[in-house]
């Protein structure tokens, strides 16, 4: 949205030609939205052609769109600062949507609050300080369900379902947990207003490798327990492994969006976002 007329120049100040434009994408190809627009008809959640940022006068997203349907597991990778916390906050009202429409079910949702969005039924887990460290798992848990009270006993017990662990130690205090285990009582906090759509930001991130798996694992689970899930994640691979479709997010665009399956396997999408690590499986 920015309104930039200045003349493009490449990085020793001369002028691009067209053949050049044309040819400077810096990886991101010139999306066709017909598909997206067609597919999310009936999608439980849109995002479509979002313009956001924490500044008046600079974009971080800059067209960004995104849908899930019922029940699917969606997954956002991306370099650092491509945007991906950026989309889901805004889809969660903390930063601000310019341009572009975001709906639940068909209805707009653009720039709802949190004490709009929860009852709606969207939960949301920050990338950081999703815990109150001072609180017992307990206590986080009754956080979850500040809206609806009466229905703790019964959310409790779905949720201690999935985190049976959080059952065991609800008296301890969530500051002295495992970083694992804070990303399980953060979830199980989102879940306690059985949200229909879940929120993620990168709950694999800053864990041990086993507590990495465990992470994925559960959240497959809270995807087969039918809640449909957006997920962030820095550790792409594993992402897109599980989820049902994936979005490469990049300068705050859709960059390539597909299968999870063709995603991990396109050659494109390994190059550019999945890295060495990538290339020698
Ligand atoms: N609170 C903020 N105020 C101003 N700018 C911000 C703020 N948060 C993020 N940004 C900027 O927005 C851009 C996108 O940040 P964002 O956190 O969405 O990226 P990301 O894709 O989630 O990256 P990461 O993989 O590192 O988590 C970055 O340039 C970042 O510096
Ligand atoms: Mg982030």
């Amino acid at each position: 949205m920015t309104d930039d007329k200045s003349t493009p120049v490449d990085d020793t100040g001369e002028e691009l030609t067209q053949a050049e434009l044309e040819d400077d994408t810096a990886g991101i190809q010139q999306i066709d939205r017909s598909e997206h627009v067609e597919q999310s008809k009936d999608a439980l959640v849109v995002v479509d052609e979002i313009y956001a940022g924490y500044s008046p006068e600079v974009d971080i997203l800059h067209g960004a769109d995104l849908y899930a349907k019922e029940g699917e597991l969606i997954g956002i990778i991306g370099p650092n600062g491509a945007g991906k916390s950026t989309l889901l906050k805004s889809m969660f009202g903390m930063v601000r949507v310019r341009q572009g429409a975001i709906r639940l079910r068909g209805e707009q949702i653009t720039n709802l609050k949190a004490h709009s969005l929860v009852p709606r039924g969207v939960g949301y887990v920050p990338q950081t300080n999703n815990v109150f460290g001072q609180l017992t798992i307990e206590e986080n848990l009754e956080m979850g369900t500040y809206l609806k009270p009466k229905k703790f006993a019964e959310r409790f017990g779905f949720v201690t379902d999935l985190f049976p662990v959080l059952a065991k130690q609800r008296k301890q205090r969530a500051g002295s947990l495992s970083g694992g285990e804070r990303q399980m009582v953060a979830m199980a906090r989102a879940l306690m207003m059985n949200p229909s759509v879940l929120l993620l930001d990168e709950p694999s991130a800053g864990l041990s490798p086993m507590m990495q798996d465990e992470v994925f694992y559960q959240t497959k689970q809270i995807n087969s327990a039918g809640v449909t899930v957006v997920m962030v994640e820095q550790n792409a691979r594993r992402c897109l492994q599980i989820c049902d479709r994936g979005y490469v997010l990049d300068q705050g665009r859709n960059a390539y969006t597909a299968s999870g399956a063709d995603l991990v396997n396109d050659p494109k999408v390994i190059e550019l976002y999945l890295g060495t690590l990538a290339k020698a499986r």
